[in-house]
């Protein structure tokens, strides 16, 4: 049994927030964060809106586009790092229930913005077991919660989200996920955290709101992301005899455009290869790779039998990449 990547659907906020208003509230400008990120706007949730809310909206699209009926739905995975409540129940559980699918496995995993590719490969693997048929994987941010807009080296970056798909099983190789690497290493962790709030934080008694949010070392983080990324692209192609002219289109995480230009470069892609949100949406963690996707299928470009290669990296430090054909419609 082989996995497929059946459907694509995103959700975005309405709410708009740009780089000039941004300048307003904290040290910075347009200019700047263009030059440095590539992003122009991002996408704020609403006051009472969840990241499970957010997570519903991308899930229903994702469903439909795949044909296949909610209730062969059997697992439901959702990657995040601001989640509806730290540490239950799930918002996967969440999720369910607003769905009305109240007996699938249903369970959360934090692999920071390489959250997507993580749960691409837990789908593939459920599948390939035999254990799962229908995965609905989700990738969903409410990041403005756990932002410092105070801080203006993160508070440029962040914006919320969320995407979702489904993979299904096949038994038509030519559909299969190709392969998916996945990678982690723990002795970087305090590049990228939001501290407290947790069992590592001695001070739980004088926990304030502002200390659960995210706390990065950019710089630091920007170098080993292009190393790290790089590396594993090259490695992913190489493994699976694929030449990057093969692939019809490169689908980062949009964390910072400089970083998705050098990993491009890297391996001589054209400019059309290259799918870039980030200057509308920002940084949306475990989102921002589906909300790409979405993006390009919803523009009519993302065709039955293309192959896609992803790329990641976030906090952890975690990493990966994923090579496969979009299996849907
Ligand atoms: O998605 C998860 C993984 N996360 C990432 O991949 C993020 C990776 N990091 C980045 O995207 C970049 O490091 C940033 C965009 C966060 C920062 O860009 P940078 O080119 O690495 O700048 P820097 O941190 O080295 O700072 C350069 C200067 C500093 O001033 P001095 O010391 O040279 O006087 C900063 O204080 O820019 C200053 N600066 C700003 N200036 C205006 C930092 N943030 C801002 C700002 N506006 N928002």
């Amino acid at each position: 049994m082989y996995a497929a990547f059946r459907s694509i659907g995103a959700y975005v906020p309405e709410k708009i927030l740009t780089n000039a208003e941004l300048s307003k509230m904290v040290d910075t400008t347009d200019e700047w964060i263009t030059k440095r990120t590539g992003i122009k706007e991002r996408r704020i949730a609403a006051a009472n809106e969840t990241t499970s809310d957010m997570a519903v909206q991308a899930a229903e699209k994702a469903i439909e586009r795949s044909g296949i009926s909610k209730e062969d739905i059997d697992m439901i995975v959702v990657a995040t790092i601001s989640p509806d409540y730290f540490n239950m129940p799930s918002t996967a559980t969440v999720v369910a229930h607003k769905m009305g699918l109240d007996k699938v496995t249903a369970f959360d995993i934090s692999a920071a913005c390489t959250g997507f590719i993580y749960v691409l490969s837990i789908a593939k693997a459920f599948i390939e077991s035999g254990m799962k048929k229908n995965v609905l994987i989700i990738g969903a941010e409410k990041m403005s919660a756990i932002t410092d807009y105070t801080d203006r080296g993160t508070c440029i970056l962040f914006g919320d989200g969320a995407g979702a798909a489904m993979i299904c099983a096949t038994d038509n190789k030519e559909e299969a996920i190709t392969d998916i690497h996945t990678a982690a290493d723990g002795s970087l962790g305090d590049f990228l955290m939001t501290p407290d709030g947790g069992t590592g934080n001695p001070h739980q008694a004088e926990l304030k709101a502002e200390a659960s949010f995210i706390q990065m070392k950019g710089n630091e983080t920007f170098k080993i992301a292009v190393r790290t990324l790089t590396n594993d692209v090259v490695e992913i192609l190489a493994e699976n005899n694929t030449k990057a002219s093969q692939i019809k289109h490169f689908i980062p995480h949009q964390a910072n455009y400089r970083i998705i230009k050098a990993v491009g470069d890297a391996l001589k892609l054209e400019k059309e290869q290259v799918v870039l949100t980030v200057h509308k949406y920002g940084n949306t963690s475990g989102a921002s790779i589906p909300m790409a996707m979405n993006d390009l299928y919803e523009e009519g470009n993302l065709k039955t039998g293309e192959l896609m290669l992803l790329d990641a990296f976030g906090g952890g430090l975690t990493w990966g990449s994923a090579l496969l054909p979009f299996a849907g419609k």
